[in-house]
């Protein structure tokens, strides 16, 4: 349906918010399964709480306009958290890398609610919404609040990573060293049992031969004696 003034876009933009909230909820849960830093896990956990707060307030909003909530498809949000899902398609990243990754991953998407926040609001003051104003001003507060959270934890929660990244670096070298081991292990007693089957092999061809020599030997010399017989005869 087109848009032809500032009242149906406001619906539009709270059509647009409840959808991107949606998918946050769901992004949010991924998150907090992904977290190991339980600073950063609690904030989140509490974060999934405000979001669902914030899927009623956007559902109030909707009611003081005089329409049904309805959600609006919204290509950015789902655009931030494609990225994150080809990042682990792509890179196959470790735990701790993973979680690197999300810092910024959920900055981004606080950044866009801000912006799409703010932009609402000022759409709402400006057609005179004033109860919508306030339900999106708290929306608003509390992403504010999570985006300060994240810039200001990201530096020791970056640094407990980096640590995860480093012990997982050491996991991996010697999971490649104990392999390494076990294959050149395997190869030697490879080596070995197949120098024991030569040997065999080179025995008994020895044994073979020498029965042979002796079978002939025994042949002729049966030969020379009935040779010697007739002669004896014909004297
Ligand atoms: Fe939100
Ligand atoms: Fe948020």
């Amino acid at each position: 349906m087109a848009v032809t003034n500032a009242q149906e876009l406001l619906k539009h933009d709270l059509g647009d918010l409840l959808y991107a909230e949606k998918q946050i909820l769901k992004g949010l849960k991924q998150m907090i399964r992904e977290t190991s830093n339980p600073g950063m896990r609690t904030r989140l956990e509490e974060h999934h709480g405000e979001t669902e707060q914030q899927v009623a307030n956007l559902e109030r909003a909707f009611a003081a306009i005089g329409e049904k909530p309805r959600g609006q498809k919204c290509p950015g949000i789902l655009g931030i958290l494609e990225e994150k899902k080809e990042f682990k398609e792509e890179e196959e990243p470790s735990k701790a890398v993973l979680e690197a990754f999300n810092l910024g991953a959920g900055l981004r998407v606080e950044h866009y609610e801000i912006a799409a926040y703010r932009s609402a609001i000022a759409l709402a003051r400006s057609v005179r919404q004033s109860e919508v104003e306030a339900l999106l001003t708290q929306n608003l507060e509390q992403e504010l609040f999570m985006a300060q959270y994240i810039e200001g934890a990201s530096a020791a929660a970056l640094q407990d990573a980096k640590m995860m990244m480093e012990r997982e670096e050491e996991a991996a070298a010697s999971s490649r060293q104990r392999a390494a081991t076990r294959k050149s292990a395997t190869k030697r007693s490879a080596a070995k049992q197949g120098g024991a089957r030569k040997g065999g092999a080179a025995k008994g061809a020895a044994k073979g031969a020498a029965k042979k020599a002796a079978a002939r030997k025994g042949g002729a010399r049966k030969g020379a004696a009935r040779k010697g017989g007739r002669t004896a005869t014909r004297r």
